[in-house]
C-alpha cells in the first residue's frame, strides 16, 4: 500500500473534492492549515450547481474508510458487500434478500426498466421528471407514456393509473427537476389501486432532504406490496456521487428479476466501504439536511426580494421561474462560470439550480442579478 501522505497535494485535492471532508482529513494527510482547500469558492472558479450533488462532500468517516481500504483493492467485494447489504437491511427493517445494490441508483433504474418493461409493457413517468428511466426504455423497446405533473407539481397518480398495458410506473419523490413532493396519502392510495402485475418504482434519491409532514418514504409499504420497488442512493446527502453506490428495497422475487439484468460485482469496493462507514455517521445526514435548509432559505429570501417566483423546494435544488426562456440563460450563466441545471422542455422558463454552499449561492445570486436586471 502506498503511503497516502506521499501523494502530491494536488493529487489529494483532486481525490477528495469536498471542503468539509478535506479539512477533516488534513492532519491525517500531512497537510498544514495553510494548504489551500480546493473546494473553497473563488470568483475565478467554476461554481457547479448543475447536478444536485452535496457540496460538503462525503463523511470524514467514509474518507478514512477508503484510505484504509486501499489495501483491499485487489479483491472482489464479496463479504465487504455482504456486510453492507446486512447493514442496509437492518436500517430499512427488511431481510437481506430484499436489498439489491447497484453502481448508483441509476443502475437500479436501468435494471428495473429492463426487467419490467418491453414492447407490450409500457413505462409511465411524470413530466417533467428525471429522464434516466425513459432513456433506458429505448433498449427494451417500451413505449413511454408521459403524464404531466399536476398543479402542485406532484405526480398526477390518478392520470397515471389510466394508462393501459403498463409494465412499470416510475414515481420520483421528491421529483427531479421540480423538487416537489407527491403526498404520502396519494401515493398509498395509488399503490392500493395499481394492478398486482404492474410494478411501481419509487425513486427516493432526495429522501433525506425532505422536512414536510406530507411526505413519507414508502419503504415500509414494501411488505404489503409485492409490486413495489424503492430506490435510494449514496450520491446525494451522503456526498458520494463520484463513487457510485445505490440500492433498492423490494420483495425477493422482484430483486432476483432485477439482479438477472445486472453485471456481477458492479460496485467498487471503495464505494462499498465508504457507504458502510457513512451509515454510522448520523451527523452526515443531519448536517446535510440542515446546511441545505439554511442555504435554501437564504436563496429563497433573496429571490423574494428580487420578486422572482420559484417552486417550493423539498430537496437540495430548486426551480426558479425566469419569466423567459432559460436555454440562453443557462449558456449565459456558464459564460460567467456558474453551471446551472439543464433544460427540462415542459418547463422552458424554469431554471433548475442546485443548492450549494452559501458562498457558491452568493456567487450564483450575483450572476443572477447581472443577467436579470
Ligand atoms: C431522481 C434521481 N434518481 C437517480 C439519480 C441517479 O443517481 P445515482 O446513480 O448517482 O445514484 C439521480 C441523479 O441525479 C436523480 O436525480
Amino acid at each position: 500500500m502506498k503511503n497516502p501522505t506521499a501523494l502530491s497535494r494536488r493529487g489529494f485535492a483532486k481525490l477528495l473534492g469536498a471542503g468539509a471532508a478535506y479539512a477533516a482529513l488534513r492532519p491525517a494527510l500531512g497537510l498544514s492549515e495553510s494548504t489551500p482547500n480546493p473546494t473553497e469558492t473563488k470568483t475565478s472558479d467554476v461554481v457547479r450547481l448543475s447536478s444536485n450533488e452535496n457540496p460538503y462532500g462525503p463523511s470524514p468517516a467514509a474518507l478514512r474508510a477508503m484510505t484504509a481500504a486501499f489495501a483491499l483493492a485487489w479483491k472482489y467485494p464479496d463479504e465487504t458487500q455482504d456486510d453492507l447489504v446486512d447493514a442496509l437491511a437492518r436500517l430499512n427493517q427488511v431481510s437481506k434478500e430484499q436489498i439489491l445494490p447497484g453502481a448508483g441508483s441509476g443502475e437500479i433504474l436501468k435494471v428495473a426498466v429492463a426487467a419490467f418493461t418491453g414492447p407490450d409493457k409500457k413505462l409511465v413517468v411524470g413530466d417533467p421528471t428525471f429522464e434516466a428511466a425513459a432513456g433506458h426504455a429505448k433498449a427494451s423497446r417500451a413505449e413511454v407514456v408521459k403524464v404531466k405533473l399536476n398543479a402542485t407539481y406532484a405526480h398526477d397518480l390518478p392520470k397515471m393509473l389510466e394508462a393501459p398495458g403498463v409494465g412499470l410506473h416510475y414515481v420520483c419523490n421528491p421529483n427531479n427537476p421540480t423538487a416537489s413532493i407527491t403526498p404520502k396519502s396519494e401515493l398509498s392510495a395509488f399503490l392500493a389501486k395499481v394492478p398486482p402485475e404492474t410494478i411501481v418504482l419509487v425513486d427516493e434519491a432526495y429522501h433525506h432532504f425532505v422536512e414536510s409532514a406530507d411526505y413519507e418514504s414508502v419503504i415500509p409499504l414494501v411488505k404489503d406490496h409485492p409490486n413495489l420497488i424503492v430506490a435510494r442512493t449514496f450520491s446525494k446527502v451522503y456526498g458520494m456521487a463520484g463513487l457510485r453506490y445505490g440500492y433498492c428495497v423490494a420483495q425477493p422475487d422482484k430483486i432476483e428479476l432485477m439482479r438477472a439484468q445486472q453485471s456481477w460485482d458492479s460496485e467498487s469496493i471503495m464505494a462499498i466501504v465508504a457507504a458502510r462507514a457513512s451509515l454510522d455517521d448520523n451527523a452526515q445526514v443531519e448536517n446535510g439536511r440542515k446546511n441545505n435548509s439554511v442555504v435554501r432559505k437564504f436563496v429563497c429570501g433573496e429571490l423574494d426580494k428580487l420578486k422572482f417566483n420559484y417552486i417550493p423546494s423539498h430537496a437540495n435544488f430548486m426551480m426558479i421561474d425566469m419569466r423567459r426562456e432559460v436555454k440562453p440563460l443557462i449558456a449565459a450563466f456558464k459564460d460567467k462560470k456558474v453551471q446551472v441545471g439543464r433544460l427540462f422542455p415542459p418547463l422552458p422558463n424554469h431554471l433548475r439550480v442546485t443548492i450549494g454552499t452559501k458562498p457558491q449561492m452568493e456567487r450564483f445570486l450575483a450572476v443572477f442579478k447581472e443577467l436579470t436586471t
